[in-house]
């Protein structure tokens, strides 16, 4: 009753203020300690290697992880072939790594991963101008979410540019990177290939949503990781494969307002920044602990466990046998 009585529209409001701080107070604590978690669970990769005299190549290497991981690649001495669709800001970001690390040996090629053709005229031009490939790092990756695109190849456009188009360059370059051995491949993938499955019915998804076609091109790319990782036993190329964290990069351009909205608080608040993204790929391309292993899913530089269904092998190969027919793999090309 006396409590009811002092009651006033400005105590109201006073209430009001203090729960309304409160909660704000209480949310920006949570994000400091999801940040902390994330800063002390952070994978870094430590290794000093230097990489003079070796050739890698990054896909995707104008933005995001795949600049960062051009950067490191640079600052340990190797010649890296910067390999983007957009030369324009390629360019930029090539003149920014020469200038950053005083390597002036980046080169950047043209690669459209979502088309064959560009696939293989960067194949051939890499296999005209370069002697050796230590590194094939495949970074490159997009995310639709509504929008369903077919390429001129007939593929649907996320597949075709986080699967299909790697596995075609990929074949084509084998033989320089068995010529190099020991080198490496590493395949940017994810965990949210948990979400997906692969219908080998229907690898060729044009008809669905295209936003659910992001995760199952990377369950896709944990399947190429693990039958290409058994083929090429004994040559002494490896191929592994990375979740990189959630990182705050362009890969989320394509998500529509209004969901885009709630999105970039998410991102800006809990992801990690592209250096920090770049880490475990960097690790797999350079580290001396990775030497020899091969067929294996890192997350944070460390070794990470993959769900049962993706290691079935006679799954794997099928699917590897239908990624050829798509990618139209010639009888000249090389065969892994
Ligand atoms: N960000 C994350 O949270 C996250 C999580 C797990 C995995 N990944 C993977 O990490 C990799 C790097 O992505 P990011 O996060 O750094 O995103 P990003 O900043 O969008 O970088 C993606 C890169 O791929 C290039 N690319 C897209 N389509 C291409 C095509 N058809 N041909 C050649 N290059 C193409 C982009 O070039 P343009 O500039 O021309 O578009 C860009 O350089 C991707 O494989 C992605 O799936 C990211």
């Amino acid at each position: 009753m006396i409590i009811m009585s002092s009651w006033s529209p400005e105590l109201g409001l006073k209430v009001y203020g203090l729960a309304a701080s409160a909660l704000i107070g209480a949310l920006l604590f949570l994000i400091l300690l999801i940040r902390l978690f994330t800063y002390f669970t952070l994978g870094v990769c430590k290794s000093q290697k230097k990489m003079n005299g070796k050739v890698v190549i990054v896909t995707g290497a104008n933005s995001g992880i795949g600049k960062e991981t051009a950067m490191d690649m640079a600052r340990r001495g190797a010649r890296v072939i910067m390999a983007c669709r957009n030369l324009e800001s390629g360019s930029k970001v090539r003149s920014q790594i020469i200038l950053e690390t005083k390597n002036p040996n980046v080169i950047l090629m043209k690669l459209d991963l979502s088309n064959l053709n560009s696939v293989r005229e960067f194949a051939a031009e890499v296999n005209q101008s370069e002697k050796r490939l230590d590194v094939l790092i495949h970074n490159a990756g997009m995310a639709n979410t509504f929008s369903k695109q077919t390429t001129m190849d007939g593929l649907e456009i996320t597949m075709a540019t986080n699967q299909y188009g790697p596995f075609l360059l990929t074949h084509l370059l084998i033989d320089l990177l068995k010529k190099t051995a020991p080198s490496r491949i590493v395949i940017v993938a994810s965990e949210l290939y948990r979400f997906a499955k692969l219908n080998l019915d229907n690898p060729n998804p044009v008809n669905t949503l295209p936003a659910y076609l992001y995760y199952v091109s990377k369950y896709a790319n944990i399947m190429f990781t693990l039958e290409l990782a058994r083929r090429l036993k004994g040559t002494g190329v490896t191929a592994n494969c990375i979740h990189p964290g959630m990182i705050d990069s362009g890969i989320w351009r394509n998500v529509p307002f209004p969901l885009n909205l709630p999105l970039k608080l998410i991102v800006k608040g809990f992801f990690k920044s592209p250096k920090e993204g770049a880490q475990t790929t960097i690790y797999c391309a350079v580290s001396e602990e990775v030497e020899g292993i091969s067929g294996k899913y890192f997350l944070d530089c460390k070794e990470n466990g993959l769900s049962e269904g993706i290691q079935d092998m006679a799954k794997n190969k099928k699917y590897w046998e239908i990624c050829e027919e798509l990618v139209h793999l010639k009888a000249t090309d090389p065969k892994i």
